[in-house]
């Protein structure tokens, strides 16, 4: 049985493999719509979500199979005091698949030791976010052609944008590719991710706290500030807006620039950029669901 917690859990070749899946689903989805039946996917929510539960939840749906689950830590046991694992070993005896968010990092780890049926991390507190960056894999692969050989600016929280971390570890699994890291300098990204992924395969990087790098990126990846893992309130309002994507500042940007946001947005991407042809983050929000079809088949081990 596989789990899926860290992006780095799966193979280049499993990636590859899931994107192939996630084209076909999209070509062909009369032939999938039986592949899930009496199957059951829960899906286990301590924190706010709306994309990646629903996603979640209308790829099983659209599979065939069924959901269960709760979407706020208060209206589970965990408000009682039950622990991860004893929830999981529970939710083993009813579903056959967890997906888990939980504000704590390393939860879904937990969950995944004590279940008797895959779990998949959909997003641990300020660490790691691996389906997002499936979905993400498979926008830059559909706008893009390829995987390799692309500058990928990310601007905004990088300390605690956690799809931001599992996209890097993916992106620098393939060959080229380097990074142009934009954000205030208290929102860097984490000293584990610098050392021990970036320097240590040795990629190429910029961290820097200005937007003069716009006209070399083939990839824009926007996040919002994280209010929810600030430890005061005073220093989220003074970090918030110093990065806003504006369509002035798009003017030195290349033609196939890409721009993707994991979503939701605040105000880090001014609402007239959605016009430009390079927005793309609704498209990533569609093929969401496609690559958590594909990821709930080859965990279930259905072909
Ligand atoms: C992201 C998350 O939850 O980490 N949203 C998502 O799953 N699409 C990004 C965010 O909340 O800023």
């Amino acid at each position: 049985m596989k789990d899926l917690i860290s992006i780095t859990d799966l193979s280049v070749d499993e990636l590859e493999s899931l994107i192939k899946k996630a084209m076909d689903i999209i070509d062909n989805p009369d032939e999938y719509a039986e592949k899930c039946k009496r199957k059951k996917l829960a899906t286990l929510f301590y924190e706010p979500s709306t994309r990646t539960r629903l996603s979640f939840e209308a790829a099983m749906l659209e599979l065939g199979g069924s959901i269960l689950g709760f979407s706020e830590a208060n209206s589970s046991s965990a408000s009682k005091g039950e622990s991860v694992s004893d929830t999981a070993k529970t939710i083993s005896c009813y579903a056959d698949i967890i997906a888990m968010r939980h504000p704590k990092e390393g939860a879904p780890m937990v969950a995944a030791g004590a279940a008797s049926i895959p779990v998949i991390n959909a997003g641990d507190g300020g660490h790691n976010h691996p389906t997002q960056t499936l979905t993400d894999l498979l926008t830059i692969y559909r706008e893009r052609g390829r995987l390799s050989n692309l500058k990928i600016g990310f601007c905004g929280d990088l300390k605690f944008g956690r799809t931001v971390h599992s996209l890097i570890e993916a992106m620098c699994r393939y060959e080229g590719n380097s990074f142009v890291l934009i954000s205030p300098d208290e929102l860097k990204i984490p000293g584990y991710l610098r050392a021990g992924v970036l320097d240590k395969n040795k990629i190429p990087y910029l961290e820097t706290d200005n937007w003069d790098n716009m006209p070399e990126l083939d990839i824009l990846y926007m996040t919002r500030v994280q209010r929810e893992r600030f430890f005061n309130e005073a220093d989220y309002l003074r970090l918030k807006d110093v990065f806003i994507l504006t369509a002035d500042k798009l003017m030195s940007a290349k033609d196939e620039l890409v721009i993707m946001h994991p979503l939701p947005r605040v105000n880090e991407i001014e609402r007239a950029v959605d016009e430009d042809e390079r927005a793309c983050y609704f498209e990533q929000v569609r093929n969401g669901k496609y690559m958590r079809m594909a990821l709930i088949l080859m965990l279930l081990g259905i072909e």
